[in-house]
């Protein structure tokens, strides 16, 4: 077809798609027909401990809270009703009464538990941090008369854990399990025009974790105001079944509840728009759909379909995630009840058994990582900027795919993967009825797995990030027939759910793979067992398989052990540090090079997630026994303060491979080692490098097959320079140096970003390095450091990425460590100007950075 009729088609089309959409602009809305208002000010908090007991456990509260479940429970015998029209007491501190202004003010997201202190006594793999107890939050907040007659709706993202929400001293709701989102109606008991108390209270157990879990609201808390007429709590549900590069087809179901006291007759439409990088609607419609008629009972829902072609479309992949957003209104009689945004993307996914994982049709190699939630001195109080710097980091490294280990995330970590193109392996449960510790999921698992699992989809499954759900880690069951029995029920409940993605999950028993658990899966997760891919593929050849958890390899940044030896059970110090030769890990683990060589061996094989892409709160192995002064995991290829540690560039030297780099080791200022052996790497993605020391070389070294570090095991120290060049298919491709570093002598300040947004939320992540008179980093420097701040902004926290330190997160000043040292600076709301931020150390001066704080336009 000639150009010019493509395109006189076109504008036909689109003029068609644009009268539709105004039709729709044209309906009236006497009132804003949704809100959405953040409830993260203004907070009073307060922990039991502090004050008088409020009596209640969740064994009481439970009967009151289960009705949270029916609207995710596929069998209406399983729904419950409230055991009475209110819970028979009110604890003095939901009393709308209670004079609460002594207790602490503050704003969520909250952590109580990264506030410390540190205690060697407290268990090491939730980080040796108080996180358990009884806390309460309640906020006053206004409803104004126009409220009247409004649904009002609490969602709360997370609760750290066991959350109870009272409003104006009535139990409105609640949810036990701390990593899920949930809303609570508070309908029935707001005072529309007057002032509304809201008290949640939490109940964090001890001993429920294998890792920090943190306490409090951990996650944004929102109020959410409709008709009652509305599109129903994660009521859309959206698919891109078919797609060419003519058209795609939108597949949505839209979900209508009609919370008022008659019948109704609305109808459906949805116009599609493209987004912006930032999340903006850029231009006009792309696709409309037609408006679809839908009787609603009184007090109940309905289902509008609909499928909607967008030509030529735009597809969402990982380096050029491109977005869309669907724009759905619900109206009744020319009158618009409800306008209702779904952010998507347009893109197809397959699991092939031969090929792997495919995007858009293109085999895509997962090079992934596991995460845990926590953002390091920050806790597990999520932060949209520390998350998007994680994701940064790892970008930069190659890598393209996050397992959300092992609970479901923090929905921002979604819309930033949907942003930034990362692939999600989205997960729902550590363990099922089997403990792993005495007080996990376990004892919840019985009454809220069903609902948590279809919680979780029905609030991410839009997401083009998330490619599949999984239904546990290292599930204990996975090694007998309950497993089978559970596996096939959580396999089936998502398969209702979300028929466009297949269920996984992390299997460490090897047995898991022959047993019949490998059936309740349909694509099979091995953990740590690359010599398991081989048989698995040849009795399985249907089904797809991957690396769901690898390495485990344990490093401290900057720190070197001599001698070295390629022996993983190795490479500790004295001093609760290990050794960043990357050889060493815990006995289930392995260097990265053996899982490299088993998927070039194996290319079937979809790819992996390593453990772990940033270092966590918690789980500090080797060093987690009783009283080992370790807080921290030594897993991550990036340390608690964001700093990259070798591992980095190994990675990067391979997952990247047109990325000219070559990174050398170790650091060379060792004014102790002048003579010795003191053997050297560099990880490039070239495949030859040469090695000079002083200006000698030291000769030229050949990557072979299977091999993914370059080394030079007999140099012997001098001082100087080394200084490495790499080769790829023999022409120069990559330079890095070491130099000896003088006494440390000056402090450098660098902004990981100078202009940032004057909302009480961004985040300055600043970077304190140590060098000579020369500027030349001093890598063992451990000088204490104090940080301050002049301008519109705070200090939030403090960190050096060391595994052993119990220097307090929330302070002003830290120990350097191997050089380094993190301040983090948060914004002030609506105060924009520049920001100076200032580091002293004894005998080092002053080192300063200024950045900037702009208010954006609203
Ligand atoms: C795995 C487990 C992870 C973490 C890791 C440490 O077995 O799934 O949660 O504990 O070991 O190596």
């Amino acid at each position: 077809m000639p150009n010019r009729v493509i395109c006189l088609l076109l504008r036909s089309l689109f003029a068609a798609v644009a009268f539709v959409s105004a039709e729709r602009a044209a309906l009236r809305a006497d009132a804003p027909v949704r809100e959405r208002l953040s409830l993260d000010a203004d907070w009073r908090f307060a922990r039991e401990a502090d004050g008088a007991g409020q009596g209640l456990a969740y064994a009481d509260l439970k009967p009151w809270i289960l009705p949270a479940r029916n609207a995710f429970l596929a069998s209406a015998a399983d729904r419950l009703g409230r055991p009475g029209a209110d819970f028979p007491s009110v604890p003095g501190w939901a009393d709308p009464a209670f004079d609460d202004h002594s207790w602490r003010a503050l704003n969520l997201p909250h952590d109580w538990g990264v506030e410390g202190p540190f205690k060697a006594e407290y268990r090491g793999d939730t980080g040796r941090l108080p996180f358990w107890g009884v806390a309460w939050y309640r906020k006053h907040f206004a409803l104004g008369a126009e409220d009247q007659g409004r649904r009002l709706t609490l969602e709360i993202d997370g609760a750290m854990s066991h959350a109870s929400v009272w409003l104006n001293g009535h139990l409105a709701g609640g949810w036990p399990y701390g990593y899920a989102s949930f809303a609570v109606d508070l309908t029935p008991y707001a005072r529309p025009g007057a002032d509304n108390l809201l008290a949640i209270r939490l109940d964090n157990p001890p001993e429920s974790s294998r890792w920090y879990p943190g306490g409090g609201i951990y996650r944004n808390v929102w109020l959410v105001k409709t008709t009652p007429i509305h599109v129903g709590h994660w009521g859309t549900d959206l698919a891109t079944p078919q797609i060419s590069s003519d058209q795609a087809t939108v597949a949505l179901k839209v979900t209508v509840d009609n919370d008022s006291s008659a019948p109704a007759d609305v109808t459906v439409a949805t116009d599609i728009y493209e987004l912006g990088v930032s999340g903006q609607k850029d231009g006009e419609a792309v696709a409309s759909g037609p408006a679809v008629p839908l009787h609603l009972a009184a007090g109940g829902s309905g289902v509008a379909p609909a499928r909607i072609t967008v030509g030529h479309p735009m597809l969402w992949s990982i380096h050029s995630p491109y977005r869309y957003v669907a724009v759905t209104t619900v109206a009744q009689n020319q009158q618009m009840l409800d306008r209702y945004e779904t952010p998507f993307g347009i893109r197809s996914i397959a699991f092939d058994p031969n090929r792997g994982f495919l995007l858009n049709g293109q085999v895509v190699k997962l090079q992934g990582v596991c995460d845990h939630h926590d953002l390091g001195a920050l806790g597990s109080a999520v932060s949209v900027r520390a998350l998007e710097r994680q994701l940064e980091e790892l970008q930069e490294m190659g890598c393209n795919a996050i397992r959300t280990s092992h609970n479901p995330p923090a929905p921002e970590l979604l819309d930033l993967c949907d942003r930034m193109g990362f692939v999600v392996m989205d997960e729902a449960f550590d363990c099922w009825l089997i403990p792993k510790r005495a007080n996990d999921y376990h004892l919840l698992f019985a009454d809220w797995h069903e609902a948590d699992l279809r919680a979780q989809i029905r609030r991410d499954r839009n997401h083009p990030c998330v490619v599949m759900w999984s239904i546990g880690n290292e599930i204990p069951e996975q090694k007998d027939a309950s497993g089978i029995v559970i596996g096939r029920e959580l396999q089936s409940i998502v398969h209702d759910e979300d028929p466009t993605r297949p269920v996984t999950s992390a299997a460490n028993n090897p047995d898991s793979g022959v047993n019949g658990f490998e059936q309740v899966v349909d694509v099979f997760g091995i953990n740590y067992r690359a010599q398991n891919y081989a048989p698995y593929h040849a009795s399985h050849p249907q089904k797809m398989v991957f690396g769901s958890e690898t390495e485990s390899v344990v490093s401290s940044r900057g720190v070197y052990m001599f001698p070295v030896v390629a022996d993983k059970a190795q490479g500790r110090t004295a001093d609760f540090q290990v050794s960043s030769y990357d050889f060493y890990a815990p006995k289930w683990a392995w260097p990265p090079d053996r899982e490299f060589e088993a998927e070039e061996r194996d290319p079937y094989v979809a790819g992996e997630f390593v453990w772990t892409g940033w270092d966590y709160l918690g789980e500090p192995t080797p060093f987690g026994n009783a009283g080992d002064p370790a807080r921290s995991s030594y897993f991550g290829i990036i340390d608690l303060a964001g700093f990259k540690k070798d591992r980095f560039y190994l990675y990067q030297a391979h997952w990247r491979p047109d990325l000219p780099m070559v990174h050398l080791l170790p650091h060379w200022t060792w004014p102790e080692r002048a003579g010795q052996v003191t053997p050297v790497f560099a990880y490039t993605s070239g495949d030859e490098a040469e090695l000079f020391l002083n200006g000698q070389s030291l000769g030229r070294r050949k990557k072979e097959p299977f091999t993914y570090r370059l080394r030079w095991d007999d140099v012997v120290y001098q001082p100087g320079e080394l200084k490495v060049i790499a080769y790829k298919d023999g022409q120069h491709w990559a330079e890095d140096m070491q130099r000896t570093a003088g006494e440390p002598a000056k402090i450098g300040l660098q902004a990981d970003r100078i202009v940032l947004a004057a909302d009480g939320r961004d985040l300055a992540f600043v970077t304190a390095s140590i060098t000579d008179a020369n500027g030349v980093l001093a890598p063992r420097a451990h000088n204490h450091l104090s940080f301050a701040v002049a301008g519109p902004a705070e200090i939030v926290a403090v960190d050096n990425g060391d595994a052993t330190s119990f220097e307090p997160f929330q302070a002003t000043q830290h120990d350097a460590f191997n050089g380094l040292a993190l301040v983090i600076v948060r914004t002030l709301p609506n105060q924009a100007g520049a920001i100076t931020i200032t580091a002293t150390g004894a005998g080092l001066g002053a080192g300063q950075v200024e950045v900037r704080s702009v208010v954006s336009d609203p």
